[in-house]
């Protein structure tokens, strides 16, 4: 393990963890921005912030980039994650989610770091009606979850040192403003807009920053494999987004619930997904709370930030 030793930053039971060289790509987004936020605190951190850094469809650049910074570990957390968009063209879903992971894999295997690949529940099929664990089969319905899966496939192939971090619908305040699914929907019914929201399309939403804290831990293990991160508990988009105007004090009759799960968008939805976290909590002892906890923690700190009332 090629650690480098720029600071012994603590001691618990007496193992020493030393600082080191963490690159996170999708840096510009949702859980990339809330990952670096984490990993900083006890690591030298290299952030490409999405395509303004450097696209990972091209080879070259991405190697050279992440060969020059050297990491211990590099955390893939870009991607096209939007079902829609990757249904539309499948072909660039392929080049970001497929090759995109190659060439970031490809640039770890070359310099020996180890890798942790962000996955999704979408790699499910959701007909089990129950939560998976991580070693039960996938079945991907749509392109987005075909490609995640691929990627899943290419890390494990070219990576000895790898960790898959599979995660369901997540929900905080970093990443873009336009894309936050709390701002969007508050925003709107702050303007009197209806919004609809899938009464039977049920995940389990998970708080991105808690998500941020378990990576942090894990990457400073060499516990490789495949982990289920998520908040316990199920949801349906629309108690999500009901759970929030309720919280907030907000008026939630324009809030209106959707019986059809694929509401004419192009990529088909799984009814229910949901994920045990069997091998983070036999691994690492870690227990997250219940969704409404983590949403009211995300809340009180959108709060706390003045991005919602
Ligand atoms: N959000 C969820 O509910 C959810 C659920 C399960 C799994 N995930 C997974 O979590 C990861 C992060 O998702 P997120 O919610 O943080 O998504 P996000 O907010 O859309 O961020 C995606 C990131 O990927 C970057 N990116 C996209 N295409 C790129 C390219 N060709 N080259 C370089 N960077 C590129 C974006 O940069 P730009 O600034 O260029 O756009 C952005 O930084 C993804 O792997 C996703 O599949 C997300």
């Amino acid at each position: 393990m090629n650690y480098v030793i720029l600071e012994l930053k603590d001691t618990v039971k007496g193992r020493v963890i030393l600082t080191m060289r963490v690159l996170v790509t999708g840096a510009s987004g949702l859980l990339g921005e809330a990952i670096c936020n984490a990993v900083q605190k006890n690591h030298e951190i290299r952030a490409l912030k999405g395509r303004a850094d450097g696209d990972i469809t091209d080879a070259g650049d991405i190697i050279g980039k992440i060969d020059d910074f050297n990491p211990d570990v590099v955390v893939h957390a870009a991607a096209i994650k939007d079902p829609d968009t990757a249904e539309k063209d499948p072909r660039m879903a392929y080049l970001v989610n497929c090759i995109g992971v190659r060439n970031v894999a490809l640039a770890a295997q070359k310099i020996g770091a180890k890798m942790l690949y962000i996955s999704t529940e979408s790699v499910f099929d959701g007909e089990k009606r129950a939560p998976y664990y991580e070693y039960e089969k996938p079945n991907p319905v749509n392109v987005y979850g075909q490609t995640k899966l691929m990627g899943e496939q290419i890390t494990m192939s070219l990576i000895k040192n790898y960790f898959i971090v599979r995660l369901p619908l997540l929900f905080g305040y970093t990443g873009k403003p336009q894309d936050n699914i709390i701002l969007k929907n508050v925003g709107k019914i702050k303007n009197g807009e209806k919004v609809v929201a899938g009464a039977d399309q049920y995940s389990q939403p998970t708080y991105v920053d808690m998500v941020a804290d378990v990576i942090a831990k894990l990457i400073d293990t060499e516990y490789y494999g495949i982990y289920h991160v998520s908040n316990s508990g199920s949801a349906s988009r629309y108690e999500f987004h009901k759970a929030v105007l309720e919280y907030l004090g907000m008026d939630d009759s324009n809030l209106i619930p959707a019986s059809d799960v694929n509401m004419n968008r192009p990529a088909v939805r799984q009814r229910y997904v949901a994920m045990h976290n069997l091998a983070l909590e036999a691994t690492l002892g870690i227990k997250l709370p219940p969704w409404e906890e983590a949403l009211r923690m995300c809340l009180d700190k959108m709060k706390s930030m003045n991005l919602v009332p």
